[in-house]
């Protein structure tokens, strides 16, 4: 627009008296007077199960026509029949799209099953070869390989990391100990990423050498002061370094889990930076569904009463994590000791966690791709005090002195990153009484990790279960361990073995 049009009609838009049916409204009143509208609009958005095709939620048209696929296994179905119901809902529901569920009792397998499919179309099988990244639920391997090494004297919770590393001892982590390491206290829950100097990519990680040199250089967060601050992702970074230095023969965690644990198991599969066969990352490898940003506005907004009401929503949702109410109200990406620590810049989103680049690259704390029975096998010998389920024809997981070391219940601290109080282990696993609502899991004592997006693999002595949920429907993010999915799975697999153990007053449908 020319200088002259902008005088000659400026005056005219001015003077015109303005008709009073339209009122002007800003930006702001607007909104206020759309809102029952844009309210009711989520709403209904939010009640449709997240993970179907977006033009199937909101017109109902593309939705996939196939039924939901489940095989695998189910055992004494009087029992776990319930909780297979319960899962396959998940699915019809489209709460979840594809993956794995895995329950061992006594070191059997009562439920083994592998259901739904890869892609939102639902036009490919999620089948017993297909693999999954579960995130952080891959801490728990992480922490059994270092539980191993403890076993075997190669290591100390107790010593302090310069010892094994003495490059570590810098910039206030000279006193930092392997269990302050394994409990999220060791000052490191992120990488200084905020000048080009230091600037971060996963190509960094490629070069071993130097990345070492800058995990030693990176300043204790706190000054040397024990605090509990979640190493989301670089955890497993750290306890590399110590582990190659101390492997006779220099390998890290997941070269031990693919030299030692996948061997001694025949039927693990886990893998960090490399699968069996190249064409495996097209083939096997399911990729991750993310839930949708609209809808988590939408939970952010609707009141909890209508989000769990039985008729409007889904009775069993948990309210999303605080943290998720932090990121949007005080602004994502201002550097808060949480963003930092949860959405580095080189990777600002759960996406950024399974790119190719990051997938290549080893990182046992939040890359393991595998299956709900593996981790529920692991988990299995551990709810056996770390004993093998088949003596005589396996090993042991761990000798009973390194499982009660490792299972020992160490502190509760409140995490500067996350806001909540876990109870942890030496070994870095939750291990609480208080899991999960006051159903069946009313205090029973659940050890384990879960991830974002919603995998769990826990384990529970006093009852022999060792239980694990993946998936490939990335939920919302609602406790720090599992989302309600895999929490109601659990407390239903509980029920099951309660009644079947005769604990319960009476047998009943649940
Ligand atoms: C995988 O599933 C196929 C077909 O359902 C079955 O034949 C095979 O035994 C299964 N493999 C394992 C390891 O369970």
């Amino acid at each position: 627009m020319s200088d002259k049009q902008a005088t000659a009609t400026a005056p005219a838009a001015n003077s015109a008296p303005r008709p009073s049916f339209i009122p002007r409204l800003t930006f702001f009143q607007i909104f206020i007077r759309l809102l029952p509208a844009i309210l009711f609009a989520l709403y209904t958005y939010s009640k449709k199960g997240a993970f179907q095709p977006p033009l199937c939620i909101a017109f109902g048209v593309n939705c996939p026509r196939n039924p939901t696929h489940l095989s695998g296994l189910l055992e004494r179905p009087d029992y776990y029949g319930q909780v297979l119901r319960y899962y396959g809902n998940l699915f019809t529901q489209h709460e979840d799209l594809g993956g794995s569920l895995a329950v061992f009792v006594d070191g059997q397998p009562v439920i083994d099953i592998f259901a739904g499919a890869k892609d939102l179309a639902k036009m490919q099988t999620y089948n017993n070869k297909t693999l999954q990244q579960v995130y952080s639920t891959g801490k728990v391997i992480e922490g059994i390989v270092i539980a191993q090494l403890v076993d075997q004297g190669k290591l100390d919770y107790e010593k302090k990391i310069a010892e094994y590393w003495p490059e570590f001892a810098q910039n206030g982590k000279e006193d930092v100990r392997l269990v302050d390491l394994m409990t999220h206290e060791s000052g490191v829950p992120f990488l200084d990423d905020d000048d080009k100097a230091n600037y971060f990519s996963w190509s960094h990680l490629a070069d071993q050498k130097s990345f070492s040199e800058r995990l030693a250089r990176q300043p204790h967060l706190f000054d040397g002061k024990k605090t509990r601050a979640y190493h989301a992702f670089n955890r497993g970074w750290y306890l590399n370094e110590i582990v190659r230095r101390v492997d006779p023969k220099g390998r890290t965690i997941g070269q031990i889990v693919e030299q030692d644990l996948m061997t001694a198991y025949s039927d693990l599969e886990l893998y960090y930076a490399k699968l069996p066969k190249e064409s495996d990352w097209e083939e096997r490898l399911s990729p991750m569904h993310d839930y949708p940003v609209l809808r988590i506005l939408g939970r952010l907004i609707l009141p909890r009463a209508i989000q769990t009401n039985k008729y409007l929503g889904h009775p069993g949702t948990l309210p999303l994590h605080s943290m998720v109410r932090k990121a949007v109200y005080n602004k994502f990406g201002t550097a808060s000791m949480a963003s930092k620590a949860l959405t580095p810049r080189f990777a600002p989103m759960p996406k950024y966690f399974r790119i190719k680049e990051a997938h290549t690259i080893e990182s046992t704390s939040f890359s393991l791709k595998t299956n709900a029975h593996s981790l529920a096998r692991i988990a299995s010998m551990m709810a056996n005090g770390g004993a093998s389920t088949h003596p005589g024809e396996e090993p042991n997981l761990l000798s009973k002195d390194a499982y009660t070391k490792a299972t020992t219940f160490h502190s509760t601290e409140t995490c500067e990153v996350t806001g909540e109080a876990l109870p942890l282990s030496a070994g870095g696993w939750v291990k609480t009484r208080n899991f999960y609502g006051d159903g069946p899991l009313k205090d029973v004592e659940v050890q384990g990790w879960g991830g974002a997006g919603g995998s769990l693999m826990v384990w529970i002595e006093e009852l022999g279960i060792g239980f694990a949920y993946v998936t490939n429907a990335f939920g919302a993010p609602e406790t720090v361990l599992g989302d309600y999915r895999a929490k109601t799975l659990l407390d239903r697999v509980v029920y099951a073995r309660k009644q079947e153990l005769g604990l319960l007053p009476k047998p009943a449908e649940k």
